[in-house]
């Protein structure tokens, strides 16, 4: 179909099957239709009808391709002018082959990698029938109380941004001209995740300055790379939910950013704009959401029950309406689905494709990729004939997918115990204690499998419903109980390796000391326990580096590397003792800093060196680094390169990302990093929200993490 026969099929419909194409309903609802059955329980409250199912546009969390091609097959009997459904889910971090969770892919630094992973996350979901995802999130996080952090790539706006067109690369490749891929659809719209306190779905109040310089960004990234959708956020922005806000949806991403494709609100967020307080009922809910922006309502009845009346009362134009179906069929057309139905849906490739050992292999490498050692005192990597005690509550437990993971199966996942066998000549198993309760009888077994070990290797975390949607947290401590399972072990005097399985950054006191080496494996997928052996046994040699601070406490948060300068800094050469910005308590910058990662083998930096002192507008700079693997093991470095600009017209962050490269090197091996910087890079939101660079001083700052650099300067000259 072309634009003119969409048009002219737009032309043909009722404004009750326009308003069909604007709501988006769960699977049961549907497949009700499909089986024959019937709208039953909390459907019929909805005012959902068998007329309404049969008008829907679209679906949300159907998978199979025979499930969906049923689904498909009878609406299209069923819906008068056979319009395909659309067919959407979460796949987050892959459809049955599960790769870490974001966060953990953000700790990788490996942008062709993640790619990757999201284009295999594609194929599954398009073979098994899916047309959209909802991925990728792109919020930026810098409060780990919050579930959500992993679901997103951290804390860094250049790093996040780069995530996320690497992601929308792999969901949607050429979609229109390819079965195997699926449009993508990014979220949550806007700064959902700076919640107040961490706290889920809580009010978000920023500057406009701080959202342009900081949180918008990363979306900015994902449209540009030719992303089809957008989800809203369930926050307030500025006193306006985004689900209803004009100045975010119609001012900012319609008119300035100029996106044209279709928004859909979150789960439910129409509707929640009356406890939000904005609307008294659902005819005011519906209004404004559709006049900010929202093509499609996701799972409430706002739009259903009526839309049609606000047309004929006249709060509502029917123009504003057939834009959202237009836009709605214009994707539908994209994805080709006018032509067929069914599109990739396809059993035998399900059969062939989902789980392969290709897709497994790179879940693996993805996973080591992503484990950031925080600490190793000479004890890793571990040797196959070194007896072995595994300890704690995810030793042997499959839940290590991670929220968000839904089709992934705890059965087709290696878990550490399987992993660690697959290398040690000797491994005894004992969990110590549950992830949050523990018994004598657990801790006897344990200390007597430690006893008889040369290494102790603990396997602690969070269960996966600690964190990930409502999963926040005040407390960001392990559980007390697998705390006392520490120091249990501790009394044995053997060398401690401690593996952490969770979704956040996590407040390291009673770990940290404690143990001779921490490697943070995130939840690391469905090869996780194989890729975390693979790493203790120096397989593979780590190089995740944190995409998001691990704070010393949780009274430091949020902590973040790229924050302001205070007037009264606390490391100033004239600092007082006293009346500086501090805690008298504790530091002020995190335990472990942005970009920061160890290896089984060292690197050491060059002088950086610059090509000039001057850059003037439309030349280019050029930074020089030389690394050199100087210890004993082939290993990868991520080069970091930081810009501050030492005054502006408003602050500046002390230091700023602009470019990284991963550098693999084999022992004594050198290469030469080079970096380039144009005038470009150094523009900023000024107090009046122009974006530009102003002439003056900057430091180039090049290291293996954010606080460890070397630096030289130059000046801008406009
Ligand atoms: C709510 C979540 O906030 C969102 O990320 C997700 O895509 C929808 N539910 C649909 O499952």
């Amino acid at each position: 179909m072309n634009e003119n026969q969409l048009t002219s099929l737009l032309e043909q419909m009722t404004t009750e099957e326009k308003v069909g194409q604007l709501i988006q309903l769960a699977t049961p609802f549907l497949k009700g239709a499909s089986d024959g059955g019937q709208i039953t329980g909390p459907m019929v409250g909805m005012g959902i009808t068998e007329e309404v199912v049969k008008n829907t546009g679209s679906v949300l969390g159907a998978s199979g391709a025979k499930e969906i091609k049923n689904i498909q097959e009878s609406h299209l009997k069923d819906n008068r002018l056979g319009i395909p459904l659309l067919f959407m889910s979460d796949i987050v971090h892959g459809y049955k082959t599960i790769f870490p969770v974001p966060l953990a892919i953000g700790c990788s630094w490996d942008l062709d990698l993640a790619e990757r992973s999201a284009e295999i996350a594609a194929v599954e979901a398009a073979v098994s029938g899916i047309h959209v995802t909802f991925a990728p999130m792109v919020d930026l996080v810098r409060d780990p109380r919050w579930g959500r952090v992993m679901e997103s790539t951290g804390e860094d706006p250049y790093l996040n941004s780069e995530f996320a067109r690497a992601f929308v690369r792999g969901f949607q490749g050429d979609f229109a001209n390819d079965n195997q891929r699926v449009a993508s659809c990014v979220k949550h719209f806007a700064a959902y995740g700076a919640a107040e306190g961490g706290r889920d779905y809580n009010t978000v109040d920023m500057s406009e300055w701080q959202l342009r310089e900081n949180y918008l960004p990363a979306y900015k990234a994902a449209l540009d790379e030719g992303c089809e959708m957008v989800m809203t956020a369930f926050n307030i922005l500025n006193g306006v939910p985004s689900t209803g806000n004009k100045t975010l949806m119609r001012d900012l991403l319609r008119n300035e950013w100029g996106f044209d494709g279709v928004l859909i609100s979150d789960w439910g967020a129409v509707k929640e704009l009356i406890p939000h307080g904005v609307a008294e009922g659902e005819k005011e809910a519906a209004r404004k959401a559709l006049e900010a922006g929202v093509d499609i309502e996701m799972m409430t009845e706002c739009y259903v029950n009526h839309v049609q009346q606000l047309i004929e009362e006249g709060s509502l134009t029917e123009n504003l309406v057939d834009e959202a179906v237009l836009r709605i069929l214009k994707l539908k057309q994209k994805l080709g689905l006018f032509d067929n139905p069914y599109r990739g849906a396809d059993e035998r490739l399900e059969r062939e494709l989902i789980l392969s050992k290709q897709h497994r292999d790179s879940a693996r490498e993805l996973a080591a990729k992503s484990a950031v050692l925080l600490k190793n005192e000479q004890v890793l990597p571990l040797e196959r004939s070194q007896k072995i005690a595994l300890i704690g509550p995810f030793a042997d437990n499959h839940d290590i997918l991670g929220p968000w993971s839904w089709l992934g199966a705890q059965e087709d996942t290696i878990t550490l115990d399987k992993g660690i066998q697959s290398y040690a000549s000797e491994v005894k198993i004992a969990e110590g204690s549950s992830v949050e309760s523990s018994s004598s009888v657990q801790l006897d077994l344990a200390l007597k499998a430690a006893e008889q070990s040369d290494v102790i290797v603990l396997a602690l975390g969070e269960s996966s419903d600690m964190s990930g949607e409502a999963g926040c947290r005040a407390d960001i401590r392990l559980p007390q109980v697998q705390l006392e399972l520490i120091q249990e072990m501790k009394q044995l005097n053997k060398p401690i390796v401690t593996v952490l399985f969770n979704g956040r950054p996590l407040e390291l006191h009673g770990v940290i000391d404690e143990t001779d080496a921490l490697l943070e494996a995130w939840y690391p997928g469905t090869e996780g326990g194989q890729a975390v052996a693979d790493l203790l046994y120096g397989t593979s040699n780590p190089s995740g580096r944190l995409a998001m601070s691990i704070p010393h406490s949780v009274g430091q948060v949020p902590v973040y590397y790229n924050h302001y300068n205070t007037g009264r800094p606390k490391n100033a050469p004239d600092a007082q003792e006293r009346f500086v910005s501090q805690y008298l308590d504790s530091p002020n910058g995190p335990l472990f800093p942005f970009g920061y990662g160890l290896s089984y083998t060292t690197f050491t930096y060059s002088e950086v060196t610059i090509s000039s002192q001057e850059l003037r507008e439309g030349e280019t700079l050029t930074i020089t680094t030389r690394i050199t693997n100087s210890g004993e093991k082939a290993g990868e470095e991520v080069v970091q390169l930081y810009v501050r600009d030492t005054a502006g017209e408003v602050v500046r962050p002390m230091k700023e990302l602009k470019n990284f490269e991963r550098v693999s090197l084999y022992p004594g091996e050198e290469k030469v990093v080079i970096f380039t910087l144009k005038e470009e890079d150094l523009r900023y939101y000024h107090s009046n929200l122009e974006y530009k660079s102003d002439p003056g001083h900057f430091e180039v700052l090049v290291g293996p993490n954010s606080k460890q650099t070397s630096s030289s300067a130059f000046q801008l000259v406009k």
